[in-house]
């Protein structure tokens, strides 16, 4: 019997990634997006990689009655990955109310129709920003959750445990919550990738526009870090790696004949300064980047990577992508697009 997942937010970086890799695994992905931070044609390229076609609903997930009247049009669903929601920190810390308006709105709405249309199987994009100021640079699933740093960083706590609770009310759900690291990269195919809007806030986009001529040049934030190049450490995922991670859960999830509620950190387990992330960038692209280092930016930490052992045992996964794959990717990708 075919298997229908649901993906909110699907025509996202790491939802069409998500999407693609579902198709590869035999599940037959159905997309919800109100495109805000995607574009329509990423779902043609989602068809040449895998060579079907997608079906995408351009719904907001705040809406309630259009995702419910999408929900009702599919006989029987198998799981939801649940990705739509707003993701910039800076923005939030100046827009507070648009990310708990829509990250735990478009939640909530999502938790009501997994029991409406008794949907067992939920996988929720969860970030390592729950760990806040880390107490050890090396986190696991069991280190404490810290006070978010931003508003965006609360609503990934608020929803987790939100969900949570709403698990405790059921007799059969089934529910993971991944905690990514930082997703860099693109498909190797170059056909899907990241697409920031405007400037962008995140370190690997920016170094492309910069490789590529579109920014002058890049800033890295603080040099006087107390790490041993100076500036700050990052767990550098490839988004390939990531999307499959997802894919994964949902099959552990289904094997699972009881209810489940679990988490899991996916991360490469190796930290990489911004410093080694540039040099190893030129180095495989065999480019130079134009760089200086500035300030440190607000509400960073100085360092965090994963412990991913737990993914490992429970379900089976590891990167497959090396961080210098990742950096090609990016690179293939961004020289793909056209503006
Ligand atoms: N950085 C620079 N220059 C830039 C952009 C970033 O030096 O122009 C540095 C940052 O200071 C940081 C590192 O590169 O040290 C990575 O920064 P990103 O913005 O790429 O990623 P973050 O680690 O800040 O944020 C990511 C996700 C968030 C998530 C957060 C959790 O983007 O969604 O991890 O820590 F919440």
């Amino acid at each position: 019997m075919e298997k229908i997942v649901i993906v909110t937010g699907g025509a996202g970086y790491i939802g069409s990634h998500t999407v693609v890799e579902l198709f590869l695994a035999g599940y037959t992905p159905i997309i919800i997006d109100d495109f805000r931070n995607s574009k329509p044609w990423i779902l043609d390229r989602i068809t040449q990689i895998v060579g079907k076609e997608i079906t995408a609903h351009t719904v907001d997930c705040q809406n309630e009655l259009a995702f419910n009247e999408v929900l009702s049009t599919y006989k029987a669903i198998y799981g939801i990955i649940h990705f739509a929601a707003d993701k910039a920190v800076g923005e939030s810390v100046n827009q507070p109310i648009k990310y708990y308006q829509n990250n735990i709105g478009s939640l909530c709405v999502v938790l009501n129709a997994l029991k409406k249309f008794d949907i067992k199987n939920f996988v929720f994009s969860s970030s390592c920003t729950v760990y806040g100021e880390t107490l050890t640079p090396v986190v696991t699933e069991e280190s404490p959750i810290m006070p978010p740093a931003s508003p965006y960083g609360d609503t990934k706590i608020i929803g987790e445990r939100i969900i949570q609770n709403y698990w405790k009310t059921t007799s059969d759900a089934k529910v993971m919550l991944l905690r990514y690291f930082n997703p860099i990269g693109a498909h190797p195919s170059a056909l899907i990738g990241e697409l920031p809007q405007g400037i962008p806030n995140n370190l690997m986009p920016y170094i492309t526009q910069t490789a590529k001529g579109k920014r002058d040049s890049l800033t890295v934030f603080g040099g006087d870090y107390h790490t041993p190049d100076g500036t700050a450490i990052r767990d550098y995922i490839h988004v390939s790696d990531l999307a499959i991670a997802h894919v994964k859960a949902l099959t552990y999830l289904e094997k699972s004949s009881t209810k489940l509620f679990d988490y899991l950190n996916i991360g490469s387990g190796k930290g990489t300064s911004v410093l080694e992330l540039i040099k190893t960038f030129e180095e495989v692209n065999h480019l130079k980047l134009n760089y200086q280092i500035g300030n440190r930016r607000p509400g960073d930490v100085e360092q965090i990577f994963a412990n991913a052992d737990k993914a490992k045992k429970i379900i089976d996964w590891t990167c497959k992508f090396s961080l210098k794959d990742a950096l090609l990717h990016a690179w293939e990708w961004e020289k793909s697009l056209t503006t």
